[in-house]
């Protein structure tokens, strides 16, 4: 007897018809044919179908000094409403993550406030050494801001030592917010990869800039351990649209950029030049948009928006679930035998995005009023129900690091 099967259209490489199984938490068996009971059988409907939930690798949940933007409840359940179930979490918080207390006080709050399962990145120490410690507090990986960019190649030598990731937000800081800020990508970049090791592990947050990814393109060919992140405001919005619709609180790092530099950015992603959809959560209190503060919330839309705009369940369930979820070592993001039970009914409904009933603090978006073609309607985490009916449950949440949940 099995805990749940799940019956109806699934998505595992396609779509097909069968049952999922889970029993302990995981994915015990998917079939075409009925092949046991379970304590509790659901039966999607015509309209449905079941994804792998999705895990995002770049997020700004603040809390702590930084309540009225988002606390860590408010935005792992705008996670899970977005199909979210596993989330990294950025360090530039009130205090900042970059010593062992904050890293270990982090790991605290979310263990016993967030609705998903979670990853933490801290910020270099002050002083050289001690990431080792940072990592035994719980964080997996290290973030680089532009202001730290000098320090990247200490910082790599370190993140190196200690087997941890390193992302880095390449943009020459002496040239954002400039006449020339739109090159500040493609200089960072290029002089990143200009002292790196063919082996050497880095992540390129949130590239925005085709002259970016095809420096990046190149350099993934003879350098085995780059990884590229692309969120979608770069990918589906434009300075233009965003300006028209939301003026100047359509700010954001990196900027926005013109229609032509999306639509290549679109071709880019075709051609597989970015591994990981991520959405840059980073919410603010609308006061702080309208005085400058940059970045948009994203996790209850970056799911169905990514459906919507590509009609490709293939390319979003390898870039924002199954590539995502490998680079955490996580046996999450498909839906595959021994795989954990994180999984999305996603509805063929149509709704229109307001950004005034998202549950996240955040309420400024340029995606605001447009039209979504795939709904999420129920989410599973480690085979329990923690999102259905607009109503969360909160379950054990797990901290990955080294591969593991912990
Ligand atoms: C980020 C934030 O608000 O935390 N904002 C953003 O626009 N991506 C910080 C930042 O990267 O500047
Ligand atoms: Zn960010």
């Amino acid at each position: 007897m099995f805990d749940l099967s799940i019956h109806g259209r699934v998505y595992t490489d396609r779509l097909l018809e069968g049952w999922v199984y889970v029993t302990g938490g995981k994915i015990a068996k998917v079939s075409r044919e009925r092949s046991g009971k379970a304590a509790a059988e659901i039966t999607l409907s015509d309209s449905q179908f079941l994804f792998p939930a999705a895990t995002d690798l770049h997020v700004h949940l603040r809390d702590w000094s930084q309540r009225r933007k988002e606390t860590v409840e408010t935005g792992t359940k705008s996670a899970l409403a977005g199909g979210v179930t596993t989330v990294a979490d950025m360090p530039n918080t009130e205090p900042r993550m970059n010593t062992v207390e904050a890293v270990e006080k982090r790991a605290d709050l979310m263990r016993a406030k967030s609705f998903a399962d979670f990853a933490l990145h801290a910020g270099p120490p002050d002083s050289p050494g001690s990431f080792a410690a940072l990592k035994k507090a719980g964080a997996f990986a290290v973030k680089l801001y532009p202001p730290e960019l000098g320090r990247f190649t200490e910082v790599l030598k370190e993140t190196t030592r200690s087997r941890m990731k390193l992302a880095v937000h390449a943009e020459e800081f002496a040239l954002v917010g400039t006449e020339r800020a739109h090159l500040a990508e493609g200089v960072a970049v290029r002089r990143i990869l200009g002292g790196l090791a063919s082996t050497s592990e880095v992540r390129f947050a949130h590239v925005s800039t085709s002259d970016g990814a095809s420096e990046l393109e190149r350099a993934k060919r003879s350098h085995s351990g780059l990884t590229v992140e692309v969120a979608p405001h770069h990918l589906f919005m434009s300075d233009e649209v965003a300006e028209e619709r939301i003026g100047v609180t359509s700010r954001v790092n990196p900027s926005l950029r013109s229609k032509a530099n999306a639509a290549k950015m679109r071709r880019m992603m075709r051609l597989g030049v970015f591994d990981f959809y991520v959405t840059d959560h980073a919410p603010h209190t609308v006061e702080e948009k309208f005085q400058g503060a940059p970045g948009f919330p994203g996790l209850e839309l970056a799911l169905p928006l990514f459906l919507t705009k590509t009609n490709d369940p293939a390319l979003v369930s390898r870039m924002y679930c199954e590539a995502p979820a490998a680079y955490l070592g996580l046996r999450k993001g498909k839906i595959s035998q021994g795989f954990w039970a994180d999984m999305v009914v996603i509805g063929r409904r149509s709704w229109k995005v307001d950004p005034e009933r998202f549950v996240s603090k955040g309420r400024v978006t340029p995606f605001a009023g447009e039209t979504m073609r795939y709904s999420v309607e129920h989410v599973f985490k480690a085979g329990r129900t923690v999102f259905s009916g607009g109503r969360f449950t909160k379950t054990i949440s797990r901290l990955a690091v080294d591969g593991h949940l912990h």
